[in-house]
């Protein structure tokens, strides 16, 4: 048997991620975020209570689960902190079960000035946190690491040194200015620290000794991965599975008995700029606004909205080698006399199946459509595969078919309760 799971997002985000890994983690002994940083928002429905987890792995809501903050994720130390306490304060003791990376890098304050000043001149539609500009700073090798802050002088050399870059960078490029300032920025860093330095560790070495069951939890989606998504309207990290070495610091043999699933919503969102070929720009996409209460967790942004890409998700599949995908939000078609997914683009009067790298191609693509009967029924209620609608089932059956991966769940509303097997793991799920 498979042991690890890894779950990704399979297309621009918002999938339903949080609450798919949540539901899952009650049968993993570690939950890790090895990408990203607080441009997520993982949210979940416990007992009707409702928790957004930014940084912190979904699993932490567990008592059982520990949460690993791998070297891949950019880490914005306030609001750490904040989430910590947060969660203790509403009477969820995550403190002892949260392992934090010694390698990973900071979000520091200049990062969302940059962040801002960045989305002026060329919008890509960030979340505003600084994310971007973090792992600018990580590859340009003047990044901050966790570690760094034990050495005090150090520390306050190098923010001494990037906010002096970034002060130029202001001034003289964008002819702006900002209110940072150095000694307040390095106290409240250091302060910050001082809160979680116990919880600090070497994350690879403290997973290559672990014994238990990990499970993987993917922030962003697969079309938002730096390499492998609609660049440059992306994230700055690797939101796909290529990101689990790099972000976990364990060998790509780490993973190769591991499981590989995502998850997708019945139809697409994203928010942000850039390509979305099957958006739905009338009545129809606000239809689906409004019944999948697409507004973002993590900004509030409202997501544009737009049938199934079929070719998007094929893509998602091969590129993280999936083994299963889980569907949600299936419910949000229900009122849709007719459903409709996208098999194929048109390009230049050609018909294409893959998703093409280029932009400029990518603005120029039409969706071709293949049409399904809506089903006209609830099937937010459905227990079982076999209470699903015929018409519904015939949807989910092509998915399959045309994308040679099985769907194994289908979530079926935002409680943890609310979902049913369509092909059972080989564990058994407590939840
Ligand atoms: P950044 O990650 O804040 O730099 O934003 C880059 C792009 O990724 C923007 O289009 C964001 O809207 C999108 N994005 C970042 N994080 C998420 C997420 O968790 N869900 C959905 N979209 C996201």
């Amino acid at each position: 048997m498979k042991e690890n799971l890894v779950i990704l997002g399979a297309q621009w985000g918002d999938e339903g991620k949080g609450k798919v890994v949540d539901l899952l983690s009650a049968d993993f002994d570690a939950v890790v975020r090895y990408q990203g940083g607080s441009n997520a928002g993982h949210t979940v429905v416990v007992g009707g209570e409702k928790f957004v987890l930014h940084l912190l792995p979904t699993g932490i809501l567990h008592e059982h689960t520990l949460g690993v903050v791998a070297q891949g994720m950019v880490v914005d130390l306030e609001l750490l902190v904040r989430e910590i306490e947060e969660l203790e304060s509403r009477g969820l003791k995550v403190w002892d079960r949260i392992f934090i990376s010694d390698r990973a890098h900071l979000v520091m304050p200049y990062h969302k000035v940059l962040d801002a000043l960045f989305e002026k001149k060329g919008k890509i539609g960030t979340t505003l946190r600084g994310i971007g500009p973090s792992y600018m700073f990580k590859y340009g090798r003047k990044g901050i690491r966790l570690c760094d802050l034990e050495d005090p002088d150090r520390t306050y050399r190098l923010m001494k040194e990037n906010l002096e870059f970034v002060q130029d960078l202001c001034e003289k490029v964008y002819c702006e200015n900002h209110s940072l300032d150095l000694e307040e920025m390095f106290d409240k860093t250091r302060e910050n620290y001082g809160k979680i330095r116990e919880r600090v560790t070497d994350t690879t070495r403290w997973l290559l000794q672990f014994e238990g069951k990990v499970l993987f939890e993917g922030a962003q989606g697969t079309m938002l991965d730096i390499d492998m998504g609609t660049y440059p309207y992306v994230t700055s990290s690797n939101a796909s599975a290529l990101g689990l070495s790099n972000g976990t610091g364990l060998p790509p043999a780490y993973f190769s008995r591991a499981n590989f699933w995502a998850v997708s919503k019945a139809y697409t969102t994203r928010v942000g700029e850039g390509p979305f070929p099957t958006e739905l720009l009338e009545e129809r996409g606000e239809r689906l606004r409004e019944r999948g209460r697409e507004y973002g967790a993590t900004t509030g942004r409202p997501r544009r909205c737009g049938w199934l890409d079929l070719v998007a998700l094929k893509h998602a599949v091969e590129v993280n080698g999936l083994d299963g995908l889980v569907l949600t939000k299936l419910d949000v078609l229900d009122d849709f006399e007719e459903v409709k997914a996208c098999i194929a683009y048109e390009v230049d009067g050609r018909f294409i199946e893959h998703f093409p790298a280029g932009l400029d191609t990518l603005q120029r693509v039409k969706p071709v459509y293949r049409s399904f009967k809506g089903w006209l029924r609830d099937t937010r209620s459905a227990k079982s595969f076999s209470e699903l609608p015929q018409e519904a089932l015939e949807y989910l059956q092509f998915i399959e078919s045309y994308l040679k991966v099985r769907i194994v769940m289908l979530s079926t509303g935002p409680e943890r309760e609310e979902y049913f097997w369509l092909h059972e793991p080989a564990w058994k799920v407590r939840s």
